[in-house]
Order: C-alpha cells, then sequence, then structure tokens
C-alpha cells in the first residue's frame, strides 16, 4: 500500500540525506510504496534552488550504484519534482514560519493529510532545537501523523542521552520518536527472531541448559576513514558496542514475546537489557579489553595515531572485546562475548552460537589415527557479507573405521537473492511511514544499553592505556583472545587461522 507523507529533511545537503535518504526514497518510489501523495522538503543553512536541488537529489541516486539509467528516466524525474528545497537556519523561529508556509503547502498540493516525517540528518546538538520549534511553531499538525526520525550518536554517556531525550521529549512522545540503528534495518538481525522462535529444534535448545556461550563479531577492515574528529570523541565502545552489539545481544536474549510486534518486541528486549550484568568498575576492567591499531605488519597502513585528525597520543579504542552475563530465566549465566574493531582481518559480521558438549562420549574408545573427535556444535548465523547460516555437526566420515568428525550444513543467500533485499535504509524508512517500531530503539533500551557501557568507560578512563596494541590486519589485542581461553574457550571465528 502507498503512503502519504511530507518529508521534512534537516540536514537536506549533508552525507546522510545523499548517500542513504535520497536513493532509499527513490527505491521506495520504485517499488510504489511512494506514489504521487508525497513530497520531500529538504533544510540545510546553504541557499540552493529547488532545481539544483533536483539534480542532487538525481545524482544522488545515480551514485548509489545499482544503475546509472535509472536517473535518466521519465519516472526519476517525476520522483524528483516531488523535492522542495528551503534554506534554513535551525536556531531562528522565524525561518520555522517559512518552513510551515510551505509544509502546508505542499499539504494540500499532494493531499498528505497531515501527515509528517521529521528527519533529523543532523548533529545531536541541534535535535533539541528543532523539535522545540517544530512544535512551538506550530508545524506538528492535528489531522496526521507526526514522526521524527533521529540518528546516533545518542549522547556520549548515560547523562547526555537522557538530556538529549529530555529535549526531544517535549515536544514529541515517545511513540512519535524513531530512533535509527541501522543494524536493525539489516535481513539477518531481523531474522534471529525468525530463527529462535519459529524453529521448535532451535527454540528447544536455545537455553542455559544447552547453550555453552555465543559470541558476536562486528570485525572491519576499514580503518577510520575520514571520520577522525567524531571518531577521537567515540570510540569503538560508544561507535559500536553501545548501539549495535548491545541490539543484538538483547534480540539473542530476549525471553519469547507472546506475539511477534513492536510493544511486545520492545518489552522483551527492555528485559533482556536491564538482565544484562551491570558491572563494577573493578568487574568492567576483568571482563572487558581494549585495543587501538598500529600499522600492518608490512607497514604499509598507517597507524591510528598516525590518521588524518587524530591525537598522536590518542588514548581513544578502535577496538573492544568482552564479556556480557545475560540473567533473563532461560539463559542465566550464559556468557555471551562480543567483540568489534576497526582495522581486522577481514570485514565480517557473524553470531556464533558454540552449544555444550554432551555429558558423555560414547565413542571414546574408537581407536582411529584419523577421529578429530565429538566437536562442539555450533550454529553459526552469518550477517554480512554472507547471509545464512552454517551448523556444524559430528558424524561418522567414510572409511572402514568408526571416525567421528565434523560436518558443516550449509545455507547461504545467493547473489539475486541479496540484491533483492531492501537496503536497511530503505527498510527502516518504510517502517517510520507504516509508523511500525518493530526495528527501532525504544529510550528504555538505549539508557540501559548507555549504562551498561559507562562502567566501561569509567573503567578505561582511569587508566591510560598501552597502545598501539594490535596490528592492522589481525584480528586484535592478545587480551582479546585471552579472554575466551581463560575461560577455556576461543573465538569460534577466526580468519587468520
Ligand atoms: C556505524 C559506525 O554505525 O556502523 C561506523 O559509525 C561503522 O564506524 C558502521 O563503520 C558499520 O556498519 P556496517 O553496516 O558497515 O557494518
Amino acid at each position: 500500500m502507498d503512503q502519504r507523507a511530507l518529508f521534512i529533511i534537516f540536514g537536506g545537503t549533508g552525507d546522510l540525506a545523499y548517500r542513504k535518504l535520497y536513493p532509499s526514497l527513490f527505491r521506495l518510489y520504485e517499488k510504489g510504496y511512494l506514489k504521487e501523495n508525497f513530497a520531500v522538503i529538504g533544510t540545510a543553512r546553504r541557499p540552493w534552488s529547488d532545481d539544483h536541488f533536483h539534480e542532487v537529489v538525481l545524482n544522488a541516486i545515480a551514485d548509489d550504484g545499482r544503475d546509472v539509467e535509472r536517473t535518466n528516466t521519465e519516472m526519476a524525474r517525476k520522483f524528483a519534482s516531488h523535492f522542495y528545497y528551503q534554506s534554513h537556519n535551525v536556531d531562528d523561529a522565524e525561518h520555522y514560519v517559512n518552513l510551515k508556509n510551505l509544509a502546508d503547502k505542499l499539504d494540500a498540493k499532494y493531499e498528505l493529510n497531515g501527515n509528517r516525517v521529521y528527519y533529523l540528518a543532523m548533529a545531536p546538538r541541534f535535535f533539541g532545537t528543532i523539535s522545540s520549534h517544530l512544535k512551538d511553531q506550530n508545524l506538528l499538525t492535528e489531522n496526521g501523523f507526526n514522526r521524527l526520525i533521529i540518528e546516533k550518536p545518542f549522547g556520549r554517556d548515560y547523562k547526555t542521552a537522557k538530556e538529549l531525550n529530555d529535549s526531544v521529549s517535549g515536544s514529541f512522545a515517545e511513540d512519535q520518536i524513531f530512533r535509527i540503528d541501522h543494524y536493525l534495518g539489516k535481513e539477518p538481525i531481523q531474522s534471529i527472531a525468525a530463527l529462535r522462535f519459529g524453529n521448535q529444534i532451535i527454540s528447544s535448545l536455545w537455553n542455559k541448559e544447552h547453550i555453552d556461550n555465543i559470541q558476536v563479531t562486528l570485525a572491519e577492515s576499514l580503518g577510520v576513514e575520514e571520520r577522525a574528529g567524531y571518531y577521537e570523541t567515540a570510540g569503538a565502545l560508544r561507535d559500536m558496542v553501545q548501539n549495535h552489539i548491545m541490539q543484538i545481544v538483547s534480540l539473542l536474549t530476549i525471553e519469547k514475546p507472546d506475539v511477534y510486534d513492536a510493544s511486545h518486541l520492545r518489552d522483551k528486549k527492555v528485559e533482556a537489557l536491564n538482565n544484562i550484568q551491570l558491572y563494577s568498575v573493578d568487574e568492567a576492567k576483568k571482563n572487558f579489553v581494549r585495543g587501538q591499531y598500529g600499522e600492518d605488519a608490512n607497514q604499509t597502513q598507517a597507524s591510528y595515531r598516525d590518521e588524518e585528525g587524530t591525537d598522536e597520543h590518542s588514548q581513544i579504542d578502535t577496538f573492544v572485546a568482552g564479556k556480557l552475563i545475560s540473567h533473563n530465566p532461560t539463559l542465566e549465566g550464559v556468557p555471551v562475548y562480543v567483540r568489534t574493531g576497526k582495522r581486522l582481518a577481514k570485514k565480517t559480521t557473524q553470531i556464533n552460537v558454540v552449544f555444550k558438549n554432551l555429558d558423555t562420549d560414547i565413542f571414546h574408545n574408537v581407536e582411529d589415527s584419523d577421529a578429530i573427535g565429538l566437536q562442539d556444535n555450533v550454529l553459526t548465523i552469518y550477517i554480512e557479507p554472507e547471509m545464512g547460516y552454517t551448523l556444524k555437526l559430528n558424524t561418522k566420515y567414510g572409511n572402514q573405521g568408526y571416525n567421528i568428525n565434523p560436518v558443516h550444513l550449509r545455507y547461504r543467500k545467493t547473489p539475486e537473492e541479496k540484491a533483492k533485499i531492501p537496503d536497511a535504509y530503505e527498510r527502516l524508512i518504510h517502517d517510520a511511514l507504516r509508523g511500525d517500531k518493530t526495528n527501532f530503539a525504544h529510550w528504555h533500551e538505549v539508557s540501559r544499553a548507555w549504562k551498561l557501557v559507562d562502567v566501561i568507560r569509567e573503567a578505561w578512563d582511569s587508566e591510560d592505556a598501552n597502545f598501539p596494541n594490535y596490528e592492522s590486519g589481525s584480528m586484535g589485542p592478545k587480551a582479546a583472545d585471552e579472554l575466551l581461553t581463560n575461560d577455556g574457550r576461543n573465538w569460534v571465528f577466526n580468519p587468520l587461522k
């Protein structure tokens, strides 16, 4: 079904709008989710004309890379004609009057029924100002819906996140606020619930009796790129752990919701995060390790401290590994090891669920020099770049004796299947249009996640790290491996082996 709405994009000349928002809106248009009843106002300080704006939007679609020819079509031109540009200073109340006039005009022209989506593709320090002006200058409509989409970073810690939240919640109710975490727009992340609660063989084993540990790896091969300014204030803990990793961990540890919908899922996620053990500073020091990349073995890649815009003595973490412990009843005490880092060996996002050993091994007497012997069953969920699953099983392996060796049941999405999957932003914008909050982070999730990481930050800020402590192209510092070996375990995913 097509949706009617006016999008007002703050930061309309910015990188996010260009790379993600305009191409995603176009895909929704191509697929018929947006038809004639929509309009977009792009705002920013620069004085652009509508014509120039149209050109930018068409370039954004072309640069999106799927098919440059798409921009030369009647459809693309028609799409771009729904875009309007309004030069705007977010601090100036008067400017919102102009914005309201244009919004009302477009509402009438495109018959939008007062439905409005305000997308704040800007630094969070502007969130409070913009949302209060939107309310005070009467941009919020009475007849339609008013939805606010905001991007991370949502604060630097619990305190600043709360201030930020208070500043927007004066104008928008929680059910009108859509906090984007683009990992929640990824197909394989959304599939975690289907895997866990749609399969008897998985759900009956997904508990503390059968799972030994869960491992979550978000490894990146790129370095900090051009984002040193932001990254120096964030580091991997704030950039990846507080949001993406905590969201993934919540989906892996939730109890079963009665129904799969936004409110039931949210309640279970909040509960799961509340039931992740909140460490003391000493516990955080023991259970979390940090790293910062140095040069690679051949010295062809710069160390973090030599990257453009970083501090030569920077103490910022480009790698984090740690152990979280769930106290949700079903997984009580099960450790969830997490790690993420830049300049690691391979861009890979995957989850490994390691099942417990059998109580007895009836094959241990079988003498066969080739036998590997019983291995842990492991369910691997591939998120990116591959998508799919592998299940490691023990089996008898074709010879005269009784040789136990592991095999892998393997399912991967084909390139054709992957090409059909909507991009995370396309999906999340569509969800916001439909008012579906299933794949957005609730304030209670965000706030708990901050509390969990604040104590780790506090532990680290109390002493200087000995950086750099891992080579570019490795899988992080030795301490990240020791976290597991100290517990008698190993990281399942090791591209260097
Ligand atoms: C972003 C971080 O949220 O996620 C980036 O700010 C990181 O630093 C990116 O590179 C990773 O996302 P993806 O989808 O490429 O795994």
